[in-house]
């Protein structure tokens, strides 16, 4: 399993060009910590130029269209958001599977398509909080993975991302144990589908992920970093998370 950790910020709807400030400062502390893997995914008005700031961070889009171009007005292909210098994208955020209606099928044809030009996806699943009072949520959640994985899946560009919809945002974030359970079922989905190149696909955890939980959430088995939204938007924030994966 890839020992190092990779902390992504997802930055949203957030973001004009002042915020390149931001991302030159989390560049430069990233430098110091070159075991960690570390990444920052701007809105995509801004990727060319977080690009060329990047440094040793990756920049990547918040999402991308399945198909290679046509009647899409608004969409963006994946050979457009790597032309702008997106090394991956986030695909199937639960914002996007609620807002745009985003299916487990379509997700799993983003992340071909992303595969198909060469760069890396970040695909995301979680339960939402009626599911999780359910007491059904592991097995949903297997099932979305499932569901979602794109038949070329390998850790050289695939990292799944679980973070329970009721923990994004909120402050709120399940029990240590329920994280070590998820990620231990999303390790056996992964396994029993993809044999040992399962066991290398990063599994990351993500919802009110902050610099006063990260040494908590981190060290446990098969999480292999965070997807982290809110304290992402600063480095004071963010910074802290990667500092929290690099003592371990
Ligand atoms: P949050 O968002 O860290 O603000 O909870 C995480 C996410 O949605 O990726």
């Amino acid at each position: 399993m890839a020992d190092r950790k990779y902390i992504v910020g997802n930055w949203k709807m957030n973001g004009l060009a002042e915020s390149l400030d931001v991302l030159a400062q989390i560049a430069s502390g990233a430098a110091l910590h070159p075991a960690v893997d570390v990444a920052i995914a701007p809105p995509a008005t801004l990727i060319a130029r977080a690009s060329g700031g990047a440094g040793v961070i990756g920049i990547g889009a918040q999402d991308c269209h399945a198909a290679a171009s046509g009647a899409h007005t608004g969409c963006l292909s994946a050979a457009m958001i790597a032309e702008a210098g997106a090394q991956f994208s986030i695909i199937g955020h639960s914002e996007r599977r609620a807002d745009q209606h985003e299916t487990s099928a379509d997700v799993a044809a983003k992340a071909a398509a992303l595969h198909a030009v060469g760069m890396g996806a970040i695909l995301c699943i979680g339960e939402t909080l009626a599911e999780r009072d359910s007491g059904n949520a592991v097995a949903i959640v297997c099932d979305q993975l499932e569901q979602s994985l794109p038949a070329s899946a390998d850790s050289g560009w695939l990292t799944i991302a679980y973070e329970p919809v009721w923990a994004i945002g909120t402050g709120r974030i399940p029990e240590m144990a329920d994280i070590a359970e998820m990620h231990g079922a999303l390790r056996g989905v992964l396994t029993r589908i993809l044999g040992e190149g399962g066991q290398h696909i990063r599994i990351l955890y993500g919802g009110s992920v902050n610099p006063g939980n990260a040494a908590d959430i981190l060290p446990i088995p098969d999480v292999g970093g965070a997807l982290v939204g809110g304290a992402s938007l600063k480095a004071e924030t963010f910074l802290p998370i990667v500092e929290a994966a690099a003592a371990l």
